[in-house]
């Protein structure tokens, strides 16, 4: 089975809107002619419009951060679905650890934010990932079928073709400590084995996982060696080009 390796850049709360656009042109032209790979950006809201305008052409493809799970109404601070769509977006990250541990989103939130990006046709890429406690009691594992379960629950078949998982250990993202490949390897195989519990083994197979936290040029290649690291997401090195279009040329 094969699956397009996926590299994804999470900008976070960063980069004005010039900033933001400047970044993706010179990212763009970094990939021009990639057709084994694909690739996406996730910039703040604010900078959407004008990154989709620089990468127009390209194979980049474009995210916002979260999203609501409503077309319109009463949802002071939310963006929906549409108003995604509607400046360019294809795609959504949903359930980051930020959005987690600082912003206290549960898993029946993200699981109704994630229904919602796939009623209206956005591909979401749904992050889990155990905390340090949690992995140095030994409860990873748990942790992670519990996020998977809970956030997937009342996705259709249909829709899940579409879906994208990234596996981000809290304790590694930002932190300049990576998971080892073997760490990731051995959670990833996990995961899809979930997946084939939830869905079923052909689905489990097509569903791409990406690694996240402390992904950088020195350490990509040999994650992507992997056969179940489908990608990466990639917070602070996807904030230079230099950095992100060598991890987008892994080898
Ligand atoms: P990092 O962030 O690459 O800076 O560790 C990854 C992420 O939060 O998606």
């Amino acid at each position: 089975m094969s699956r397009k390796p996926l590299i994804a850049g999470n900008w976070k709360m960063n980069l004005t809107v010039a900033e933001a656009a400047a970044l993706a042109a010179s990212i763009a032209e970094g990939c021009r002619n990639l057709t084994d790979r694909e690739v996406m950006l996730a910039p703040p809201y604010t900078a959407l419009a004008a990154v989709t305008a620089a990468v127009k052409g390209s194979v980049i493809q474009i995210a916002g951060q979260n999203v609501g799970w409503e077309k319109e109404g009463a949802y002071t601070g939310e963006i929906s679905p549409v108003m995604l769509r509607d400046v360019g977006a294809t795609m959504v990250i949903l359930g980051h650890s930020e959005r987690r541990y600082i912003f206290a989103e549960d898993d029946e939130l993200i699981n109704r934010r994630l229904v919602g990006a796939l009623n209206f046709a956005l591909t979401p890429v749904l992050c889990i990932g155990e905390t340090l406690d949690e992995r140095e009691e030994g409860s990873t594992f748990k942790v992670l079928e519990r996020q998977l379960r809970r956030d997937l629950e009342d996705v259709r078949p249909g829709q899940a073709e579409r879906l994208v998982i990234a596996y981000e250990p809290v304790w590694a993202i930002g932190t300049g400590k990576t998971a080892t490949r073997e760490q990731a390897q051995e959670v990833h195989y996990f995961i899809r084995g979930v997946l084939t519990e939830v869905f079923e083994k052909k689905l489990a197979q097509s569903i791409r996982i990406l690694y996240g936290g402390s992904v950088k040029p020195e350490n990509i290649d040999s994650l992507m060696a992997e056969p179940d690291i489908d990608g990466a997401l990639v917070g602070g090195a996807a904030l230079k080009s230099e950095s992100f279009n060598r991890i987008i040329h892994f080898s």
